[in-house]
């Protein structure tokens, strides 16, 4: 388990999969606006790559997301398209509706990064979200992320072609908040 200030990022657990399933991936709006692919259910027993964890796949790490404070589940967090040549990867997450506001989703980001930049020695970490993302652009700004271009009408969500920011850490420019560290559970 690696734990920022508020939250701690584990393993996927099989009990952790109807709730995903409700409260993130059946929300087709959200979905539709963080997953760059159409939105389509994941029936009940399907071993779907955004709820079940593929150990066989080297390039993508998906955690679940609790709070430190009694262990809920509060979303998930993903490291994926790792790159070993080149040694980056991108950020994923994704919190219940709930949990969102609350400033997890700053710290949900500096754990990737520990893990990205300490635990797997990437140089580069990188996330993409639709411009409108005040959230995800806070999250990822708040640890340092810079904006580094802008994807015009790059995503087409829910009937219209929308601009993607990209933002981009490098390992040098990381500054690792005291709060981060890696626990046994
Ligand atoms: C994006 C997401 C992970 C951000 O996590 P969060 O916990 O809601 O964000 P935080 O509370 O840490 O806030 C981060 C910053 O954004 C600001 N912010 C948060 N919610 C906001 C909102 N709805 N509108 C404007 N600003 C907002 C905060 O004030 C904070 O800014 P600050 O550091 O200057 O104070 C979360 O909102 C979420 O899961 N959203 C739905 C899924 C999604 O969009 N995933 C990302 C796909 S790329």
């Amino acid at each position: 388990m690696l734990k920022g200030g508020k939250v701690g990022l584990r393993a996927r657990y099989e009990e952790d999969i109807p709730i995903l399933r409700t409260e993130l991936y059946d929300d087709v709006v959200n979905s539709s606006r963080s997953e760059g692919q159409p939105w389509r259910p994941i029936p009940p027993s399907a071993r779907d790559s955004r709820l079940t964890a593929d150990d066989d796949d080297r390039s993508r790490v998906p955690f679940s997301v609790v709070e430190l404070d009694g262990g809920t589940l509060i979303g998930t967090a993903t490291l994926w398209g790792i790159d070993t040549h080149n040694r980056y990867a991108h950020l994923g997450l994704g919190l219940l509706p709930s949990a969102r506001g609350k400033g997890y989703g700053t710290d949900v980001v500096a754990v990737l990064c520990y893990y990205g930049f300490v635990v797997r020695s990437l140089h580069r970490l990188q996330i993409e979200t639709l411009a409108d993302n005040a959230a995800m652009l806070g999250s990822a700004e708040r640890n340092g992320f810079v904006r580094e271009g802008v994807l015009r009408s790059s995503a087409w969500v829910m009937g219209e072609f929308l601009d993607e920011v990209l933002l981009g850490l490098l390992a040098r420019d990381w500054k690792p908040g005291p709060a981060v560290r890696p626990t046994a559970l």
